[in-house]
């Protein structure tokens, strides 16, 4: 079936990838990507797919009801579903300032919300995070059931804003799904995030900033096994559930950045302890069971496949990624770590 998708925050990490994966596994379907553009959204992600009639652009800010009324005028009249991605999403800034967050990931909800059922959308796709559910300690996993328990601004304006998701199906009878995916990496990630930012500095030598002991751990899954399973929640989800997504691949925060050493051929002197992150989340682990078990979803890329791909990647892309870390970007990272 030729469907039409609104996808917010499609210039971003995720939701590029996910452009991406629609126009080669359903070609016959129409996206129209609504982006503010915000730093971390950068159009250069999608320049492959400029030529492509079934992609259109649609610049707005999700937290306006103006804007977001243009993003789906463009949608035209047929039948529409919404695949929420946009948000301000790293911890750090929202530690040094909460305020944006709430505005994209609350308020723009919101406004998403109350947008989407005006127009009579199919169904509403809400991509959240592990985040919500706080921290683990050395054993056990996130499941649907575990209760919201926040840590940062970050998390906290997620899980505000997948309230308001439960809220507008509960009260209003709205087809909404959440996702909750842990810790995603591969190419176009913007590299305030981890793994980026290591393959990016260990390259150019400099100091690798490991937050505290460096034995947090995070389940770390390929963007592209994330992707589909938002494709399979749109496609074969329940209406008002939450399914969780994760790979069983549980890894400290060092581990990750000897790999990426190892795989640069890269000494491991480069490594520098910092100051812990305030409030920083020990340990994330999804039970994704419930996706496995009923809508068929399982991850296809391993670990052993997909680290060693996304550092090609970024090693080939050198021009993307020298872009994305100019400007604005370096004021930030004065800000976060000094000179
Ligand atoms: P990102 O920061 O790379 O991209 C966010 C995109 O949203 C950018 O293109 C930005 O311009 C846009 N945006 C921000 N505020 C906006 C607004 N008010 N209106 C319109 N557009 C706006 O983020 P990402 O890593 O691709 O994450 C996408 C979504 O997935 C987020 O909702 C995040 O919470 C969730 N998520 C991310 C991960 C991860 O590991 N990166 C894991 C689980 C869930
Ligand atoms: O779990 C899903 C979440 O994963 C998403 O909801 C967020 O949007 C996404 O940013 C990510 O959050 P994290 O805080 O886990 O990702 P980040 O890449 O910022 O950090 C990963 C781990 O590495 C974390 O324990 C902090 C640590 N870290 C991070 C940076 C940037 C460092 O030790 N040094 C660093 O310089």
């Amino acid at each position: 079936m030729t469907r039409t998708l609104l996808v917010t925050g499609g210039a971003g990490f995720i939701g590029s990838n996910f452009i991406h994966m629609i126009v080669e596994d359903r070609p016959d379907w129409k996206v129209v990507n609504f982006d503010a553009l915000t730093y971390a959204g950068n159009l250069e992600n999608l320049a492959s797919l400029e030529s492509n009639p079934n992609v259109t652009f649609v610049q707005g800010d999700c937290a306006e009801p103006d804007d977001v009324q243009r993003g789906f005028d463009a949608c035209g009249d047929g039948p529409v579903s919404v695949i929420h991605f946009a948000a301000e999403s790293h911890v750090d800034r929202s530690i040094l300032g909460g305020l944006p967050f709430v505005r994209a990931n609350v308020l723009g909800t919101q406004v998403m919300l109350d947008a989407a059922r005006a127009r009579k959308t199919e169904r509403f796709v809400h991509v959240s995070t592990d985040e919500v559910y706080g921290s683990l300690g050395a054993t056990g996993f996130f499941t649907e059931e575990t209760d919201l328990d926040p840590s940062s601004p970050y998390s906290a304006s997620k899980a505000g804003s997948d309230m308001l998701v439960q809220a507008a199906h509960r009260t209003h009878g709205f087809e909404t799904l959440t996702t909750r995916c842990s810790n995603n990496y591969g190419p176009y990630q913007f590299p305030e995030k981890l793994i980026p930012l290591i393959i990016a500095n260990a390259r150019e030598d400099k100091p690798l900033p490991v937050y505290g002991d460096g034995m947090q751990i995070r389940d770390w899954l390929y963007v592209r096994d994330h992707c589909e399973a938002i494709l399979t929640v749109l496609e074969k989800g329940t209406s008002g559930e939450v399914y969780n997504i994760g790979g069983h691949n549980e890894y400290p925060n060092i581990d990750i950045v000897k790999a990426i050493l190892s795989a640069l051929d890269k000494p491991e002197s480069l490594i520098t302890y910092v100051k812990d992150r305030p409030g920083h989340d020990r340990r994330y682990a999804i039970d994704a069971s419930k996706i496995e078990r009923e809508l068929g979803w399982k991850p296809r890329w391993t670990f052993e496949q997909a680290l060693p791909a996304t550092i090609e990647w970024y090693l080939a892309n050198d021009e993307w990624s020298q872009g994305v870390r100019s400007g604005a970007y370096r004021d930030y990272l004065k800000t976060q770590y000094g000179s």
